[in-house]
């Protein structure tokens, strides 16, 4: 027999009912009910997600109505649901949409983790640059497997993507390295990544030696600078919820083009 559900039990049952309801309302209603037509007009109507509408009300219209994610919202493949998130961070003016935290780990298992930028992905992988005698570059040669993290707080997004690390073709980060500003070339050879330096004056000369010495010349790819590329196993995106009780999915690579979703409790 059911138990009668306590005062306390029904409360909680009717508050999430209605957030649920709330949830569902949120994530049908266009933009303009969202902000009301007025304010939605003067903002020139400029955004293509509920999700960012919300993001400028109050935090009690926040809770009230922010979207939901549901597994029919999302893409069969990661990389297109990636991709739409994505591109949705580098429309909204965010601070720096394409950081990502990095994690490796040396041989014996010790983490470690910082913000690189991502310079470029598709089906093949997630693409950043680096050096590679840095920390993270030793670590990665000794143990290629990572894990990457966005977080865009004002969208209110995570995207988790964990896999195993190569290095990408020579050319390729050759390609890369040729767009890069003159200083920032130079700066590659400048800098030992992660090596203790007596000074910073030692850094500053340096650099003024290496700018003088490449002035009006090719600045030639490091033979220790180029780019990893991460091949994701899995993937999880993340979305906020009232009470903690957020949305995740994740997805897990079966085949090469085929992926298991699958939602986590928050
Ligand atoms: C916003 C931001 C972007 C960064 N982008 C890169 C990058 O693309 N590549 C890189 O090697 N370091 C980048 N860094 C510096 C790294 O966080 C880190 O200090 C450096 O790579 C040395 O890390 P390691 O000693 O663990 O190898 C960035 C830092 C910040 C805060």
């Amino acid at each position: 027999m059911a138990r009668p559900a306590s005062p306390e039990r029904s409360r909680l049952a009717r508050k999430l009912g209605r957030d649920a309801e709330s949830c569902e309302r949120a994530a049908r209603a266009p933009v303009r009910e969202l902000l009301g037509s007025s304010t939605a007009s003067r903002l020139g109507f400029a955004f293509r997600d509920n999700l960012w509408a919300v993001n400028l009300m109050s935090k009690a219209r926040q809770a009230a109505l922010i979207s939901c994610l549901r597994q029919s919202d999302l893409d069969p493949d990661p990389f297109n649901q990636f991709d739409r998130w994505f591109k949705l961070a580098l429309e909204s003016n965010l601070p720096e949409p394409t950081a990502m935290t990095l994690a490796t780990a040396d041989r014996e298992g010790t983490p470690s983790a910082r913000i690189v930028l991502l310079k470029a992905y598709d089906q093949g992988g997630f693409t950043f640059f680096t050096n590679f005698e840095s920390q993270k570059g030793r670590e990665l040669a000794g143990n290629p497997r990572a894990a990457l993290v966005f977080y865009w707080p004002q969208l209110n997004r995570q995207i988790r993507i964990a896999g195993p690390v190569s290095k990408i073709a020579r050319e390729e980060s050759e390609r890369y390295f040729e767009t890069r500003p003159f200083e920032s070339r130079v700066g590659a050879w400048a800098s030992s990544q992660s090596q203790p330096i007596h000074s910073r004056e030692e850094l500053d000369n340096r650099m003024e030696e290496l700018l003088r010495q490449y002035e009006g010349k090719e600045v030639p790819l490091p033979p220790y600078w180029g780019g990893f590329r991460l091949v994701p196993g899995w993937f999880e995106f993340w979305q906020s919820r009232p009470n903690r009780l957020h949305d995740r999915f994740r997805y897990t690579r079966l085949s090469e083009h085929t992926w298991k979703i699958e939602r986590l409790s928050p």
